[in-house]
C-alpha cells in the first residue's frame, strides 16, 4: 500500500493539536493554532462551518455562545457579526480580542508560517459549502495532499470532499466502531478511520485490521500520558490531543 499516513517501524504517531493547543489557549483561535505550530505538532485540527453569508469560519459548537461574547447559531450570523465577536475573553483576559478566525485567515497563516491542517468539516449543508471551504485553501495555496487532511463524522461530507478534491486524504470520525471498519473505509475510499479512543481500546484488533487493509487510524481526544502509552503500543498512526506540547515532549522521551 502507498498510504503515507501509515506509521513506519520506529516512528512516533503523528501529534495532532485538537482545535489548536486548546488546553493552553482559546480553542480554534489563531493564537491556539500558532501555539500548536510552535509546539511541534504535525497537524492542527480545525472545525469548519459556514456563516449566513457563505463564509467559512473556524468554530466547534453550533452556537457562538460558549466560546465568544455573542449568542446564536453560527449559520444564522453574518461575517460582519462574527468578525466583531471576542473569542478569547471566555478563556482568559490574556486573550481578550482574539477573533473567530475565518478559514481563509487560518489557511494564509499556514501558508506563511508552515504547518499542516486536519480540516474537520463540522457542518456543511451542501456540496457548494464544502467547495467554499476547499476554495479558500486553494486560494491560500495549501490545497494539496501534503498540507491538508479532511475528516468528518458525516459520510455525506466525505463523499462531497471526494468528488471535489479526490487527491486529498480523508478520515471518517466516529465515536463508536462500525461492525466492519475496513468495509466502511473501502466504501468511502478512506485514508484513515478515526475513532474515539475508548471505542478503539475496547476493540484493539481493529488497528491491525485497518493496517492490513492499508488504512491508518487517528485517535481522539487524548491528553493523558497513560493513554498515550496504550495507544502508542497499539500502533495508532496519529494521536489527537488538546496538549500537543506535552505529547511531543512525551514522545521525545520514549
Ligand atoms: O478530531 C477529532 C475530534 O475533533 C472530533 O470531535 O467534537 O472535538 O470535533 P469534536
Ligand atoms: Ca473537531
Amino acid at each position: 500500500s502507498s498510504n503515507p499516513y501509515l506509521r513506519g517501524a520506529g516512528e512516533q504517531a503523528l501529534a495532532v493539536a485538537h482545535r489548536g493547543a486548546s488546553a493552553a489557549a482559546p480553542e480554534n483561535t489563531l493564537a491556539a493554532q500558532e501555539l500548536a505550530r510552535r509546539s511541534g505538532a504535525d497537524f492542527i485540527e480545525t472545525d469548519a462551518q459556514i456563516s449566513k453569508d457563505g463564509v467559512p469560519y473556524v468554530m466547534h459548537d453550533n452556537t457562538v455562545d460558549r466560546t465568544t461574547n455573542g449568542t446564536g447559531d453560527l449559520t444564522t450570523l453574518t461575517s460582519a457579526r462574527l468578525d466583531a465577536l471576542d473569542a478569547g475573553s471566555w478563556f482568559s483576559s490574556k486573550y481578550a480580542g482574539e477573533r473567530v478566525p475565518t478559514l481563509r485567515a487560518q489557511a494564509f497563516g499556514l501558508r506563511t508560517r508552515g504547518g499542516r491542517l486536519l480540516l474537520e468539516i463540522k457542518r456543511a449543508a451542501s456540496r457548494d459549502q464544502v467547495a467554499r471551504m476547499l476554495g479558500v485553501l486553494r486560494e491560500a495555496g495549501i490545497l494539496s495532499p501534503d498540507r491538508v487532511f479532511v475528516q468528518s463524522f458525516s459520510k455525506q461530507h466525505l463523499t462531497w470532499a471526494r468528488e471535489l478534491a479526490p487527491e486529498l486524504p480523508r478520515g471518517y470520525l466516529t465515536s463508536t466502531l462500525d461492525a466492519d471498519p475496513v468495509a466502511v473505509a473501502r466504501d468511502l475510499g478512506l485514508t484513515a478511520y478515526n475513532p474515539k479512543a475508548a471505542a478503539l481500546t475496547a476493540r484493539p484488533s481493529v488497528v491491525g485490521d485497518l493496517h492490513r487493509a492499508g488504512v491508518a487510524t487517528m485517535v481522539w481526544t487524548v491528553d493523558d500520558p497513560a493513554q498515550w502509552r496504550t495507544l502508542d503500543s497499539l500502533g495508532v498512526d496519529a494521536i489527537i490531543t488538546n496538549r500537543p506540547a506535552e505529547l511531543v515532549s512525551w514522545q521525545a522521551a520514549q
